[in-house]
């Protein structure tokens, strides 16, 4: 791609995954540019580092569905991402799951972050479903998004250690130090191939 690939992001919490892509690409680690933030939360904390970057922070209108990702919303996002001319669409701790309407706009240009080595554990809570489990192992992996959920193919994963007294908090912290280190790079492995 010849010119500096534009990114959207879709969140709905805290966005420690969005501030990660936005200080790979501070840091020159990363060439892309983050044109973007949007959330179906309006007081998530994601938007609040957009707009400190000076970056777009929008609200996703759900109409009022608590878990629902209406068609008409899905649609409306995707009009927007077209608007901002977006390259690549990255989910960082996105809650609703992405169907067609928005989909079929973004062929293989929609990516997710997962705190699991899928295909294990996929759907909320994953460190948790880890721990309760009795895994020795977990992590997370960056994969294409597709209408199933997280089950589209996998970019790249980064294991961790599951410690004997690990709580799904301490697990979960442990999954994102490489969480924030594995998306960006896997940003940059998908950017090479468009
Ligand atoms: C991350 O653990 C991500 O893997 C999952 O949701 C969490 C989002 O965290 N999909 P943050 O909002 O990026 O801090």
């Amino acid at each position: 791609m010849s010119k500096v690939p534009r990114l959207g992001i879709l969140g709905s919490g805290s966005g420690s995954n969005c501030q990660s892509i936005y200080d790979a690409i501070q840091a020159g680690t990363l060439n892309a540019e983050i044109v973007v933030v949007l959330s179906d939360i309006p007081d998530a904390f994601i938007l609040e580092r957009a707009r400190s970057w000076g970056v777009p922070a929008e609200v996703i209108d759900c109409g009022g569905f608590k878990t629902k990702f209406p068609d008409e919303s899905q649609a409306a996002v995707a009009a927007r991402l077209k608007e901002y001319d977006v390259d690549l669409v990255c989910l960082a701790g996105f809650m609703r799951l992405v169907k067609a309407p928005l989909l079929n706009e973004f062929p293989n240009r929609i990516i997710n972050i997962h705190p699991s080595l899928l295909p294990n554990f996929p759907g909320l809570h994953a460190w948790e479903q880890a721990v309760n489990a009795g895994a020795t192992e977990s992590g997370c992996t960056v994969h294409y998004v597709d209408a199933g959920m997280d089950t589209g193919p996998i970019l790249g994963q980064a294991r961790v250690p599951v410690l004997p007294n690990d709580t799904a908090a301490s697990l979960h912290a442990r999954i994102q130090v490489e969480e924030h280190k594995l998306y960006p790079a896997m940003i940059t492995k998908v950017l090479e191939s468009l």
